[in-house]
């Protein structure tokens, strides 16, 4: 211990010479003692000599502390155990508030030994006997407590990465479980799209075959062949959803203007936008990057982004008070600048921060998504819409497309509360 504290003394010699003086508050109500401390001091040989500050009492220390702006004012505080108007573990109490991580050292009298040693076990960095002080005894407490107050805040520091950094390895793993599922789900979809899809067939040529008598069945007859078509369709997008949910291979990639495929998949869904009074805004950047795409998938991610938004803003009454609802489509480059932490991890192979991507952005104006939904809406086959109108289907397929494209889609409520943003973004190949 004792053989450590010269290098500890010229390794902190050399650090203060370049940080600038020691910064000491002393509070000390005697005189004497206070000059016999600031004598000591000079003897200690600081270079640069420390800057040492006085207050005869709390509400003084207050004042000065508070004058510089509160903490990472002082380097030490010289604490005389009693004061005017405050007293033992009161004053070490009210410093810690006021300067939280400035370590406090105790100078204690005979009669106050004890107390010094409790305060320490309190967290008072160290405490000094007055009638045995001498300048070897000050300097070294001092540096001693400089550097074990560094020592914690740099362990605290460690310890906030380490909780981080087991956080995220938590999240990583959830996200392996989560992918591992959407895996055992995407196979057991694509089994169970297969097994269903002969079946069906079956029935369709069976509905063909009695459409064709039609007139012989008579008004009953009719009505039941165009239910049971309309069970078939229904069950064909699903079990469509379902093969393409599954299909996780197989892009045809080309370079392409996005601005291009919006204007395609807009035209796929004129029919609902008209249907639902819905108003298309395109806000196009000119002159965008392009991107290396699959044309039809990504078609397909927009379209049933776009869907999402028309339906948002027509079945919740947006358009009951004769006002569109607006759907507005938008594109631009941008340099990423931090992907979420959870997409961080995710796409630790994809997007980085810094790279120049094309954005998609798809806003509406509907009601939003509850916040206690959002973490499901990905989820394959969760739909809040009624029976036969959602496959739920349409975000997780968009999803598993951009992700093919190593891209990112995020979908959020918009700040002002009003709608839904969906974000694609596609790295970019020029
Ligand atoms: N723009 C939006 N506004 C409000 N809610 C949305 C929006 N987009 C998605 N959602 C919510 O997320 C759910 C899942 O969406 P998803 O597209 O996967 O399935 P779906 O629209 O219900 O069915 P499908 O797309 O197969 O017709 C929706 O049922 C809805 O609750
Ligand atoms: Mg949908």
């Amino acid at each position: 211990m004792v053989s450590n504290t010269p290098q500890l003394e010229d390794a902190h010699a050399a650090e203060q010479e370049a940080e600038g003086p020691l910064r000491i508050l002393c509070l000390e109500d005697s005189e004497g003692d206070f000059i016999l401390l600031r004598e000591y001091l000079r003897d200690a040989k600081f270079n640069p000599t420390p800057e040492l500050v006085r207050a005869e009492t709390m509400s003084a220390a207050k004042e000065v502390i508070e004058g510089r702006n509160g903490s990472d004012t002082f380097d030490v505080v010289l604490l005389d155990l009693s004061l005017p108007d405050s007293h033992g573990v009161e004053s070490l109490v009210t410093l810690r508030e006021l300067i939280p991580t400035t370590p406090i050292t105790i100078l204690s009298g005979n009669a106050d030994r004890d107390l010094a040693v409790r305060m320490v076990k309190e967290g008072a960095q160290d405490y000094l006997p007055k009638d045995s002080l001498n300048a070897e005894l000050l300097t070294r407490s001092i540096l001693y407590a400089v550097e074990r107050q560094r020592s914690q805040t740099e362990m605290a520091e460690l310890n906030k990465r380490l909780k981080r950094a087991t956080e995220d390895l938590k999240t990583a793993q959830m996200q392996l479980i989560q992918a591992e599922k959407m895996d055992s789900l995407g196979r057991l979809a694509a089994g169970v799209a297969h097994e269903v899809k002969n079946p069906l067939a079956t029935l369709q040529m069976g509905v063909n075959y009695f459409d064709r008598r039609a007139e012989e069945l008579g008004e009953g007859g009719e009505v039941m062949v165009s239910h049971m078509q309309d069970a078939i369709t229904r069950a064909d997008r699903i079990i469509c959803g379902m093969v393409d949910y599954s299909r996780s291979d197989n892009l045809s990639l080309e370079l392409k203007d996005i601005n291009e495929i919006i204007d395609v998949a807009v035209g796929m869904i004129q029919h609902q936008i008209l249907r639902t009074n819905v108003e298309v805004s395109k806000d196009l950047a000119a002159g965008l990057p392009k991107v290396r795409v699959d044309q039809g998938k990504m078609e397909q991610v927009l379209i049933n982004l776009m869907m999402n938004a028309v339906q948002a803003m027509s079945e919740n009454g947006v358009n009951g008070d004769g006002s569109h609802g607006i759907l507005e489509v938008s594109t631009f480059p941008a340099e990423v600048e931090e992907i979420d932490r959870d997409e961080g991890i995710r796409h630790a192979e994809r997007i980085r921060a810094r790279d120049s991507v094309v954005v998609v952005e798809i806003r509406d104006h509907g009601p939003g998504i509850p916040e206690e939904k959002l973490n499901r809406i990905f989820e394959p086959f969760y739909t809040t819409k009624p029976t036969g109108e959602g496959t739920g289907l349409g975000l997780s397929v968009a999803k598993n497309i951009v992700d093919l494209h190593r891209g990112v889609m995020q979908v959020k409520n918009a700040d002002d509360g009003k709608g839904v943003i969906a974000r694609v973004m596609l790295k970019s190949s020029e």
